[in-house]
C-alpha cells in the first residue's frame, strides 16, 4: 500500500503534539516519589469546589449525549461579557477552537503570520490546512514584535495569531503597541487573539482583547478553562468571534464537541470570581519567590504575566536533566537556550529553587 500517496502530502511535515513529561515517567526515571510537574502550564490546584460538585452531579447522566451546542455555557459567557450568544465559541479546549477557526478560513497558499517562539498549535494549524508559514521572531526582550509582524503582512495574509501573554516566554505587548498595530492592520486579515493566560495578568497596560471585540471587525478572542480554572483534564475553552465565523465553526465542529461534565464544570467555575482572584494572587506570590531565588543563583529570567517563567540558559539540555534528577519537571525546547518553568504551590517553588541550586552546584554557571 502506498501510504505516501494516500495521506495528504502537506501532513508529512507534521509530528504529533509532544506534551511535557508526565509524573509517572519521571518517577520511574528518577526513582523519586515527590515529583513537581511544572512542564505544562497547568494549575497546581484542583478544580474549583463548585465545579467539582457540578461535575459529579453530571456523572449519573452520562448515558445521554451532552447538550450539543453548550447553550447554557454560551448564554452565561454572553451575559458576563455583554455580547450576543451568536458571537460565542465553545470548544474542546481552546486548542480545538484554534484549529476550527483556521479550518474555516484558510485556503491552500494563504499566509499565516505568527511570532516565534510562540504556541506550537499555530504552525500545526497552518500546515494542516495548507497555509504558508510567515514566522516573525520575538524582539530582543522576547516580546511580540508587532511592527515586524505588520511588515510581514501581504495581500495573501489570511490569519495573524497573537499570543498575549506569550507562551513560552510569558511576555506581553502593551496597549499602546497593540493600538498602533490595530490601526494599521488591513481589513482582509483575521486577527486571532489567544488569551489563554489572561486571568494571570496583572500589568496595567495589558490590552484586554475584549475591549477591541465588537462582533463585526475580523477579530477572534480565545480563552480557556484549562489554566486558572484548573480544568485542563476535561478540555473546555471558549472564545468570541463575529457571528458568521461562529456559524461556520458550528457547522464543522463535532456535533457534541464539549462533553456534559466539562460544560457543567465550566459553568460552575464562572460563579466563583473570588477564587480566580485568590489563585492569581497566589501565582503572583510564587512568581516573586522564584524571581528572587533565580537572582540569588545568578539565573537570568524574563518577567512573566503568566503562570510560568522563561529562564535563559546556554545549557538547556543539561539543566533540564539535572532538574529531572531532583524530581522537578520543566519544559525544554530543543536547543533553544532557555527553559520554561511552571509556577506551582509554595512547596513546588521551594523545590524548584533547591533543584536549580543543585544544578548550579553541579554544572557551574548555567
Ligand atoms: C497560548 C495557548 N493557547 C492555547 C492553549 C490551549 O489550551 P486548551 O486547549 O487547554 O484550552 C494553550 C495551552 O497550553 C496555550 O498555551
Amino acid at each position: 500500500m502506498d501510504w505516501d500517496g494516500m495521506i495528504r502530502e502537506e501532513l508529512g511535515t507534521l509530528v504529533p503534539y509532544a506534551p511535557g513529561l508526565r509524573e509517572e515517567q519521571v518517577r520511574e526515571r528518577s526513582g523519586r516519589d515527590d515529583i513537581c510537574k511544572l512542564s505544562s502550564n497547568e494549575s497546581p490546584f484542583g478544580p474549583f469546589p463548585a465545579a467539582i460538585a457540578a461535575m459529579e452531579r453530571e456523572l449519573v447522566g452520562l448515558n445521554r449525549y451532552p447538550e450539543g451546542a453548550s447553550i447554557a455555557l454560551r448564554e452565561r459567557l454572553a451575559a458576563i461579557h455583554n455580547v450576543p450568544v451568536s458571537q460565542i465559541l465553545v470548544g474542546s479546549g481552546s486548542n480545538e477552537l484554534l484549529r476550527l477557526v483556521a479550518q474555516t478560513v484558510l485556503r491552500p497558499g494563504d499566509e499565516v503570520v505568527y511570532a516565534w517562539p510562540s504556541f506550537v498549535v499555530y504552525p500545526m494549524a497552518t500546515t494542516m490546512f495548507g497555509g504558508v508559514h510567515v514566522r516573525v521572531p520575538l524582539d530582543e526582550s522576547e516580546t511580540h514584535d508587532l511592527d515586524a509582524m505588520l511588515a510581514a503582512i501581504t495581500d495573501r495574509t489570511r490569519i495573524v495569531f497573537l499570543c498575549n501573554p506569550n507562551n513560552p516566554t510569558g511576555t506581553y505587548y502593551s496597549t499602546d503597541a497593540f493600538d498602533r498595530f490595530l490601526e494599521r492592520l488591513p481589513e482582509h486579515v483575521l486577527l486571532v487573539l489567544d488569551e489563554a493566560y489572561f486571568e494571570f495578568v496583572t500589568a496595567e497596560d495589558y490590552p484586554n482583547g475584549m475591549d477591541y471585540f465588537d462582533g463585526s471587525r475580523p477579530i477572534v478572542v480565545l480563552r480557556t478553562f484549562s489554566k486558572i480554572y484548573s480544568l485542563a483534564g476535561i478540555r473546555v475553552g471558549y472564545g468570541f468571534a463575529p457571528e458568521p465565523l461562529v456559524h461556520a465553526v458550528d457547522c464543522i465542529r463535532e456535533p457534541f464537541n464539549v462533553n456534559s461534565v466539562a460544560q457543567a464544570g465550566a459553568l460552575a467555575s464562572l460563579d466563583d470570581g473570588v477564587e480566580v482572584i485568590r489563585r492569581r494572587a497566589e501565582n503572583q506570590e510564587q512568581k516573586t519567590y522564584l524571581y528572587s531565588g533565580f537572582d540569588r543563583l545568578g539565573i537570568s529570567w524574563v518577567p512573566s504575566e503568566t503562570n510560568f517563567v522563561w529562564i535563559k540558559t546556554e545549557r538547556p539540555v543539561e539543566v533540564f536533566e539535572a532538574l529531572l534528577e531532583q524530581g522537578v519537571i520543566v519544559r525544554g525546547f530543543g536547543a533553544t537556550p532557555a527553559l520554561r518553568v511552571g509556577i506551582g504551590t509554595a512547596e513546588d517553588s521551594r523545590r524548584t529553587i533547591e533543584a536549580f541550586a543543585a544544578a548550579v552546584a553541579r554544572l557551574g554557571r548555567i
